[in-house]
């Protein structure tokens, strides 16, 4: 069973759906006026995404990008893999970026120069989860949900080897399950 597999629960679904509300009248509230563009990096942030564009009260847009950073191992290869561009121009729009975690800040540093170049009007950052002990890249989020100790975590779209996504919560999965595949830095 997949929960065999999960040490505890560290984010519950209730509280997720709290949070994510409240990102989501805050994002509200800061855009009045404006139609922002929402751009998924996908896969991780596919529910988060779904979620959170749910509790925006503005006009705004969805995009997606496909990018990877990380293999079988837990911890990022520093390398960024384009896998599926954004469909739309982004210039001169107000882009919000919505991550599921930032962690050592590789995907996102590299990210934002990339949609830089192509000059929105503005660009900020959403992340579900922050795990500041881990940043190697001078990335901060605008928007965070939560602050996570350097634990494996995965569900709510986060995965470990592409499983675990469908999990309605933030779990800390159990060490037995990816300790032969852990890299070190
Ligand atoms: C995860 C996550 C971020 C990135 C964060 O993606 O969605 O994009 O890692 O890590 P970093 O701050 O150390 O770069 P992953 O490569 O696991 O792909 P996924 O979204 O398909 O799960």
């Amino acid at each position: 069973m997949l929960k065999d597999d999960i040490e505890r629960v560290l984010i519950s679904e209730e509280t997720l759906q709290k949070r994510v509300a409240e990102l989501g009248a805050q994002i509200s509230a800061d855009y009045a006026g404006k139609e922002p563009v929402l751009v998924s990096v996908l896969r991780g942030s596919y529910i988060f995404m779904a979620d959170l564009t749910r509790h925006i009260d503005a006009f705004c847009r969805v995009d997606f990008m496909a990018v990877s950073s990380y293999g079988a191992g837990t911890v990022s290869s520093g390398q960024v893999n384009i896998i599926k561009d954004l469909s739309d121009s982004i210039e001169g729009k107000d882009v919000i970026v919505v991550e599921d975690i930032l962690d050592s800040g590789n995907t996102l540093h590299y990210l934002f120069q990339l949609l830089q170049a192509r000059h929105p009007a503005s660009i900020k950052l959403a992340t579900l989860l922050d795990k500041p002990s881990r940043r190697t890249k001078p990335i901060t989020a605008d928007y965070v949900g939560f602050e996570v100790p350097d634990e494996f975590v995965v569900g709510y779209g986060l995965d470990y080897d592409e499983l675990y996504r469908n999990l309605p919560y933030i779990g800390v999965l159990k060490p037995r399950v990816y300790g032969e595949n852990l890299i070190s830095d």
